[in-house]
């Protein structure tokens, strides 16, 4: 890999330097470029990944796609565009010229933009107006992309939130911590929903859905007529009742709004006791440790995280924790608040300031329910994420779908899914019948190590670990009867992409193309 700063691109770079495949950064003016080669194709593309900045020139070629090592946000080589989530704005591309062995990065190219075509067969199939119900990470991903596609009928999400569409990882990890400030967090400007003419209703709760009729009423009696709709509720935080224990001491971690409570009360605490050992629970306590708050986690498994990583990732992110000073109380339940302190199942009782419960999240489902929506722990949802109502879509942490890696249907609570799932999500509301198979994906971030993990394991027979989790290099591979269902990354971004365009190539595999060659067929595995 070079080094940052690397060639400069103007004055060109002999081609034997680049396999096929490869890249290389340099710059062309100030500027840092990460110069492609794909056969006998050069591209020039921005060093950056406008999601967190990650470096691109670590990431993986596939086809006419760049991703990006750090969250698996995919660009077109051709255009810049963000293909898919977590980033949505375009990288820059710059014109490359070959001459003789050599190529040159010449001048800026402008962003295409995509030609709309009112009126066009395609156009007046589309409905005549889109409402999301809200307004999270499927939400807004759906929104942006309708405009992208050129849909230019009314577009409104309603959100029961009181803030703009925001970063809601972050809420647990950097902003939580004190070291991402408020700016960081919404996830676009008021401009971008002024210029795209979406219209966001906030503070809205939508209290009932008549499919039959497309008609939505909020909990205030207002009423929206859909032409399709999109569920993107969500999901709520599990409640955890118990006795003695005030509103005012037992904090969840959902919204932008419960953060900021948090990290006020944080700023006065001197120690807080974290109910479950959840990614959520866990990130909240080491950002808790970085505000110097001391930390007791109390759940009722052996080992944190076992259920969802094993016994192996869950010893060492106990480690982790511990060596940054967080005490376990491992195979404990809470039973009794009283005050400032914290009565344990084991009889132990903890002085603390507050408590944060992250011991789960159940979908939001009430709406689907009282329409009559085809529902089993999940909203029911086809390979086009359309409910069993047509016209109804449902995507994120609501929708269970069949998944075409693991052949099953699942439900699954990922940033990247829901957003991937609500760009799909807008493509078929505008007919695209385009089937949604992505890899499922998600990270999480403690101190210094951050876990990627790719696929999806409910349960397997043999985990492989490759490298050394002491050292925080290493992947651990999660399999039943022989076959890989999820791996886990720690130092390895690269070899986690590796991991996903496998796992995709294996899902084209197993689909097959009909003889006239037009449509899609998936065998039954
Ligand atoms: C603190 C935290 C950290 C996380 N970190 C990670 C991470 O690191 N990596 C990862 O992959 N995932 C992470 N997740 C999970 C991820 O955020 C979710 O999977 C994702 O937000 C789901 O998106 P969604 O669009 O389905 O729902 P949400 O983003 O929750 O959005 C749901 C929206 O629906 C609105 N709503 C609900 N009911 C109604 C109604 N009746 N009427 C109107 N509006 C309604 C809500 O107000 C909200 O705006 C984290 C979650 C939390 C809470
Ligand atoms: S920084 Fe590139 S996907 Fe997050």
């Amino acid at each position: 890999m070079e080094s940052l700063g690397g060639p400069d691109f103007g004055k060109g770079v002999p081609i034997d330097g680049l396999p096929d495949g490869g890249m290389i950064q340099g710059k062309v003016g100030g500027t840092d470029v990460v110069l492609v080669r794909r056969g006998g194709e050069f591209f020039a593309v921005g060093a950056s990944c406008p999601h967190y900045g990650g470096p691109l020139v670590q990431g993986l070629v596939l086809g006419d796609e760049l991703r990006c090592p750090l969250h698996h946000a995919c660009f077109s080589l051709r255009t810049g565009e963000a293909l898919r989530a977590p980033a949505f704005d375009a990288i820059p591309c710059w014109r490359v010229e070959r001459i003789g062995e050599n190529v040159f990065v010449r001048e800026q190219l402008p962003v295409p933009i995509r030609k709309q075509t009112p009126g066009s067969v395609e156009s007046q199939k589309h409905p005549a107006s889109v409402v999301i119900i809200g307004g999270g990470a499927a939400g807004l991903a759906a929104a942006d992309m309708l405009r992208r596609e050129g849909y230019d009928k009314p577009v409104t999400i309603i959100s029961a939130d009181d803030s703009a569409p925001y970063d809601r990882p972050n809420l647990s990890k950097d902003y939580l911590a004190g070291t991402a400030p408020d700016e960081w967090i919404p996830l676009r400007s008021p401009d971008f929903y002024a210029e795209r003419h979406i219209d966001l209703v906030l503070n809205s709760r939508v209290a009932s859905l008549d499919a039959k009729q497309k008609r939505i009423q909020l909990e205030h009696g207002k009423t929206y007529d859909f032409g399709a709709l999109l569920l993107a509720t969500g999901a709520d935080p599990v409640k955890l009742p118990v006795p003695g224990a005030s509103d005012s001491q037992f904090h969840y971690l959902r919204t932008f709004a419960d953060s900021r409570t948090l990290a006020q009360k944080a700023a006065s605490a001197t120690q807080v006791v974290v109910v479950g050992a959840s990614f959520i629970a866990l990130e909240v306590a080491a950002s808790l440790r970085a505000r110097g708050v001391a930390v007791h986690v109390v759940a009722p498994e052996q080992q944190p995280l076992v259920g969802v990583m094993g016994p192996e990732v869950g010893r060492f992110i106990r480690g982790l924790h511990e060596a940054q000073g967080v005490v376990f109380h491992l195979g404990e339940t809470v039973t009794r608040v009283d005050r400032r302190n914290t009565t344990l199942s084991g009889g132990v009782v903890l002085d603390a300031d507050f408590l944060v419960l992250g011991v789960g999240v159940q979908p939001s489902l009430a709406l689907a329910e009282q329409a009559g929506l085809r529902v089993d722990r999940g909203i029911v949802v086809d390979e086009y994420l359309e409910t069993s109502a047509p016209g109804i879509f449902a995507a994120g942490d609501i929708a269970r779908w069949p998944d075409p890696y693991s052949g099953g249907l699942v439900r699954i609570e990922h940033w990247v899914v829901a957003q991937r799932q609500g760009q799909v999500a807008a493509r078929n509301i505008l007919g695209r019948r385009e089937r949604f198979a992505a890899v499922p994906f998600f990270w999480t971030q403690q101190y210094d190590v951050s876990i990627k993990y790719v696929g999806h394991a409910e349960k397997w027979d043999a985990v492989d670990i490759n490298g050394s989790l002491e050292a925080k290099d290493c992947s651990v591979t999660y399999k039943l009867a022989g076959r890989t269902l999820a791996v886990a990354t720690i130092s390895r971004d690269l070899e986690n992409l590796q991991v996903e365009a496998a796992m995709e190539a294996s899902i084209q595999a197993r689909s097959t193309v009909s003889p006239a060659g037009s449509e899609i067929s998936r065998r039954t595995a």
